[in-house]
């Protein structure tokens, strides 16, 4: 707890001087509260008991002038905390994005977007309200129980002490307090993440829901969640409620304390009337603060617990980085090898021992069952997970020594699940470099055979597609996908069954046109039609996780093998299918 509270306080540092100008005008707003008693006992002592009168006009102004003062101050400082503190969520929200960003694919593979999400939303809220609420709500506190404490002293060290005598008791109460508390806010904002993510995913597969007609199962799931936050969070306020109100009492019974213990010494004439006025002038800030324990442990503990969230996700490293001498190659040619490479999820096996050599220009295709290791084969090449033993050298270089960005952005990649930002379908295509201007935007599209269907959508170019491209079929999602990798002109291309749903006619017309604009660079093909991966210099297939043939069409046909196998059964299909016809 400690460690992170020392670490929210640090996040004051950039704005020091601007916080230290608040607390100074919290210590002067004090300072007059501590004098206000003051002044009153002398009213009552000088004026109303000795009769001098003509002091009344002065002590009235100075009162005044006190008041005037404290709100002033009081305005000044909660603006600074208010602003400060905004700038500091600013902060945050914009380092944990930044950090977000440098965080590799295993981190996205493993922690859900609604859990991100509520920890840049919620937590960092609760970690703003203690920088902009506790924190000087501590501070203002302590000097005023100190200050009280010491100006009380002066007037009667024997009431003081009697009233002290429950600051022990309440200090028990606020600790056991914060031990109940802490962890049921942990679970709150734990409940709340799941929450957020099942809202998150029911939102985002919508359309699956309804397709199956399983809106009652969601709400049921949903309910049971949104239950158990309800529950958690009662739980948090059962025990605020059962506390604070104990607590209420502890503080406030230092009044009648005071009172009595104050009459006493008036009566045995060990103090006057104008102190004990004063005395009672001091009883609220002294016992207040004693009050706010609760409050402010409560808001303590719910900013250490979010605090604890947001740097769970920073403490992360990013496990990918490229080291300090990190080079690239003078030109990217496109030349690929795998040298003997073994790579697991974990310690879920998935590659074993894969040799492979793309020279520049040529066309790889990866084949196999589904689950066989494709995809992951190919995302070894942009570095987006480290393969445990073996190399993977791009134009030379190991890519473990290379330039992570020049290294990727050589790389052209359309995913298997091609993803649209909300944005127009230009914007989306030129995604890899935002300067390209519409006329290369144009021929991406046209190399994609995607400038047919653009040309025909209600505003062309400037079309916005909804929310992961929804309003586009498959087919033209992935073409889109293919015409924003084009257009990076990239020295390797990898289509990742990036054209499955575009029909075989469309497909070739597509292969041709690449052939043509990307000529010399080497090109990965992942697909299951043999039409797509026939005239590939260079077949690959894959079985459990490692290269079980590899050659040309004509070769692995002579083999007899696998390949030749899938070639039998997608000929015999269409047999029968024109049979059929
Ligand atoms: N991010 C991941 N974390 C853990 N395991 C994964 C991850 N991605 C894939 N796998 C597993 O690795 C294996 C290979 O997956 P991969 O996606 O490479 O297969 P694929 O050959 O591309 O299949 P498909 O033809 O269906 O696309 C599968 O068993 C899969 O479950
Ligand atoms: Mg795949």
């Amino acid at each position: 707890m400690h460690g992170t509270l020392g670490r929210i306080l640090k996040l004051y540092k950039p704005y020091k001087r601007i916080v230290i100008f608040a607390l100074i005008l919290e210590v002067i707003n004090i300072v007059t509260r501590l004098i206000g008693p003051r002044l009153t006992a002398t009213v009552v002592n000088d004026v109303i008991t000795d009769g001098k009168y003509e002091m009344l006009g002065g002590l009235c102004i100075a009162i005044m002038a006190l008041t005037v003062i404290r709100s002033a101050g009081n305005y000044i400082r909660a603006m600074s905390f208010h602003k400060v503190s905004q700038d500091i969520a600013y902060d945050i929200r914009t380092g944990l994005y930044d950090h977000l960003q440098k965080m590799q694919w295993e981190f996205y593979d493993k922690n859900r977007v609604g859990e991100i999400m509520s920890r840049m939303t919620g937590d960092l809220n609760n970690v703003r309200n203690f920088l902009c609420n506790t924190f000087y709500s501590i501070f203002t506190n302590s000097f005023c129980f100190v200050g009280s404490f010491v100006f009380m002293m002066f007037m009667s060290w024997q009431v003081t002490l009697m009233v002290l005598i429950m600051a022990p008791v309440i200090a028990l109460v606020a600790w056991k307090f914060n031990k109940k508390i802490r962890p049921v806010f942990r679970e709150v904002r734990e409940q709340n993440a799941v929450l957020n993510t099942r809202t998150q995913e029911d939102l985002s597969g919508m359309h699956v829901v309804k397709a199956y007609a399983r809106e009652d199962y969601e709400e049921s799931r949903f309910e049971h969640d949104n239950r158990n936050l309800l529950n958690k969070n009662l739980r948090a306020s059962y025990i605020w409620s059962n506390y604070m109100p104990f607590m209420d009492m502890l503080s406030q019974l230092c009044t009648p304390i005071t009172l009595l213990g104050g009459a006493i010494m008036v009566h045995l004439g060990h103090m006057n009337i104008g102190e004990l006025v004063g005395v009672t002038g001091y009883i609220w800030m002294l016992t207040n603060p004693m009050r706010q324990v609760a409050n402010i442990i409560n808001a303590s503990a719910q900013a250490v617990t979010s605090a604890e969230k947001i740097y769970y996700y920073t403490d992360l490293g990013a496990s990918i980085k490229e080291p300090e001498d990190a080079v690239s190659p003078e030109e990217f040619k496109g030349h690929v090898e795998f040298d003997h490479v073994t790579f697991a999820y974990g310690d879920k096996p998935v590659l074993r021992d894969i040799c492979l050599e793309a020279k520049p220009g040529e066309t790889v295709a990866v084949m196999g069952a589904t689950g066989s290791g494709k995809s992951t084969l190919i995302t070894l090449l942009g570095r987006f997970y480290d393969i445990q033993q073996g190399s993977i050298r791009v134009d030379g270089i190991d890519v473990k020594k290379q330039k992570l960005k020049p290294l990727r952005q050589h790389i052209g990649y359309v995913q298997q699940e091609s993803f649209l930002f909300s944005d127009t379908i230009a914007d989306n295509i030129r995604y890899g470099e935002p300067d390209a201007d519409m006329d290369r935007v144009r021929q991406s599209a046209e190399v994609a055979r995607a400038d047919e269907f653009i040309d025909e959508a209600p505003h062309g170019y400037d079309t916005v597609v909804g929310e992961r491209g929804m309003g586009l079929s498959g087919g033209q999602k992935q073409r889109t996908a293919i015409a924003r990798a084009v257009l990076l002109s990239p020295s390797i291309l990898i289509l990742d069954d990036s054209t499955s749903a575009v029909d075989m006619e469309t497909e070739y017309e597509i292969q041709q046109r690449l052939k043509t604009v990307l000529k010399n660079r080497t090109t990965f093909i992942i697909a299951h039609r043999i039409s797509s991966v026939k005239n590939a210099d260079q077949i690959i297939v894959l079985k459990d996780g490692a290269i079980a043939e590899r050659g040309r069409h004509r070769e692995l046909m002579a083999l007899g093998g696998i390949y030749a196998g899938m070639v039998r059964d997608q000929m015999s299909s269409a047999v029968k299918v024109e049979e059929a016809v």
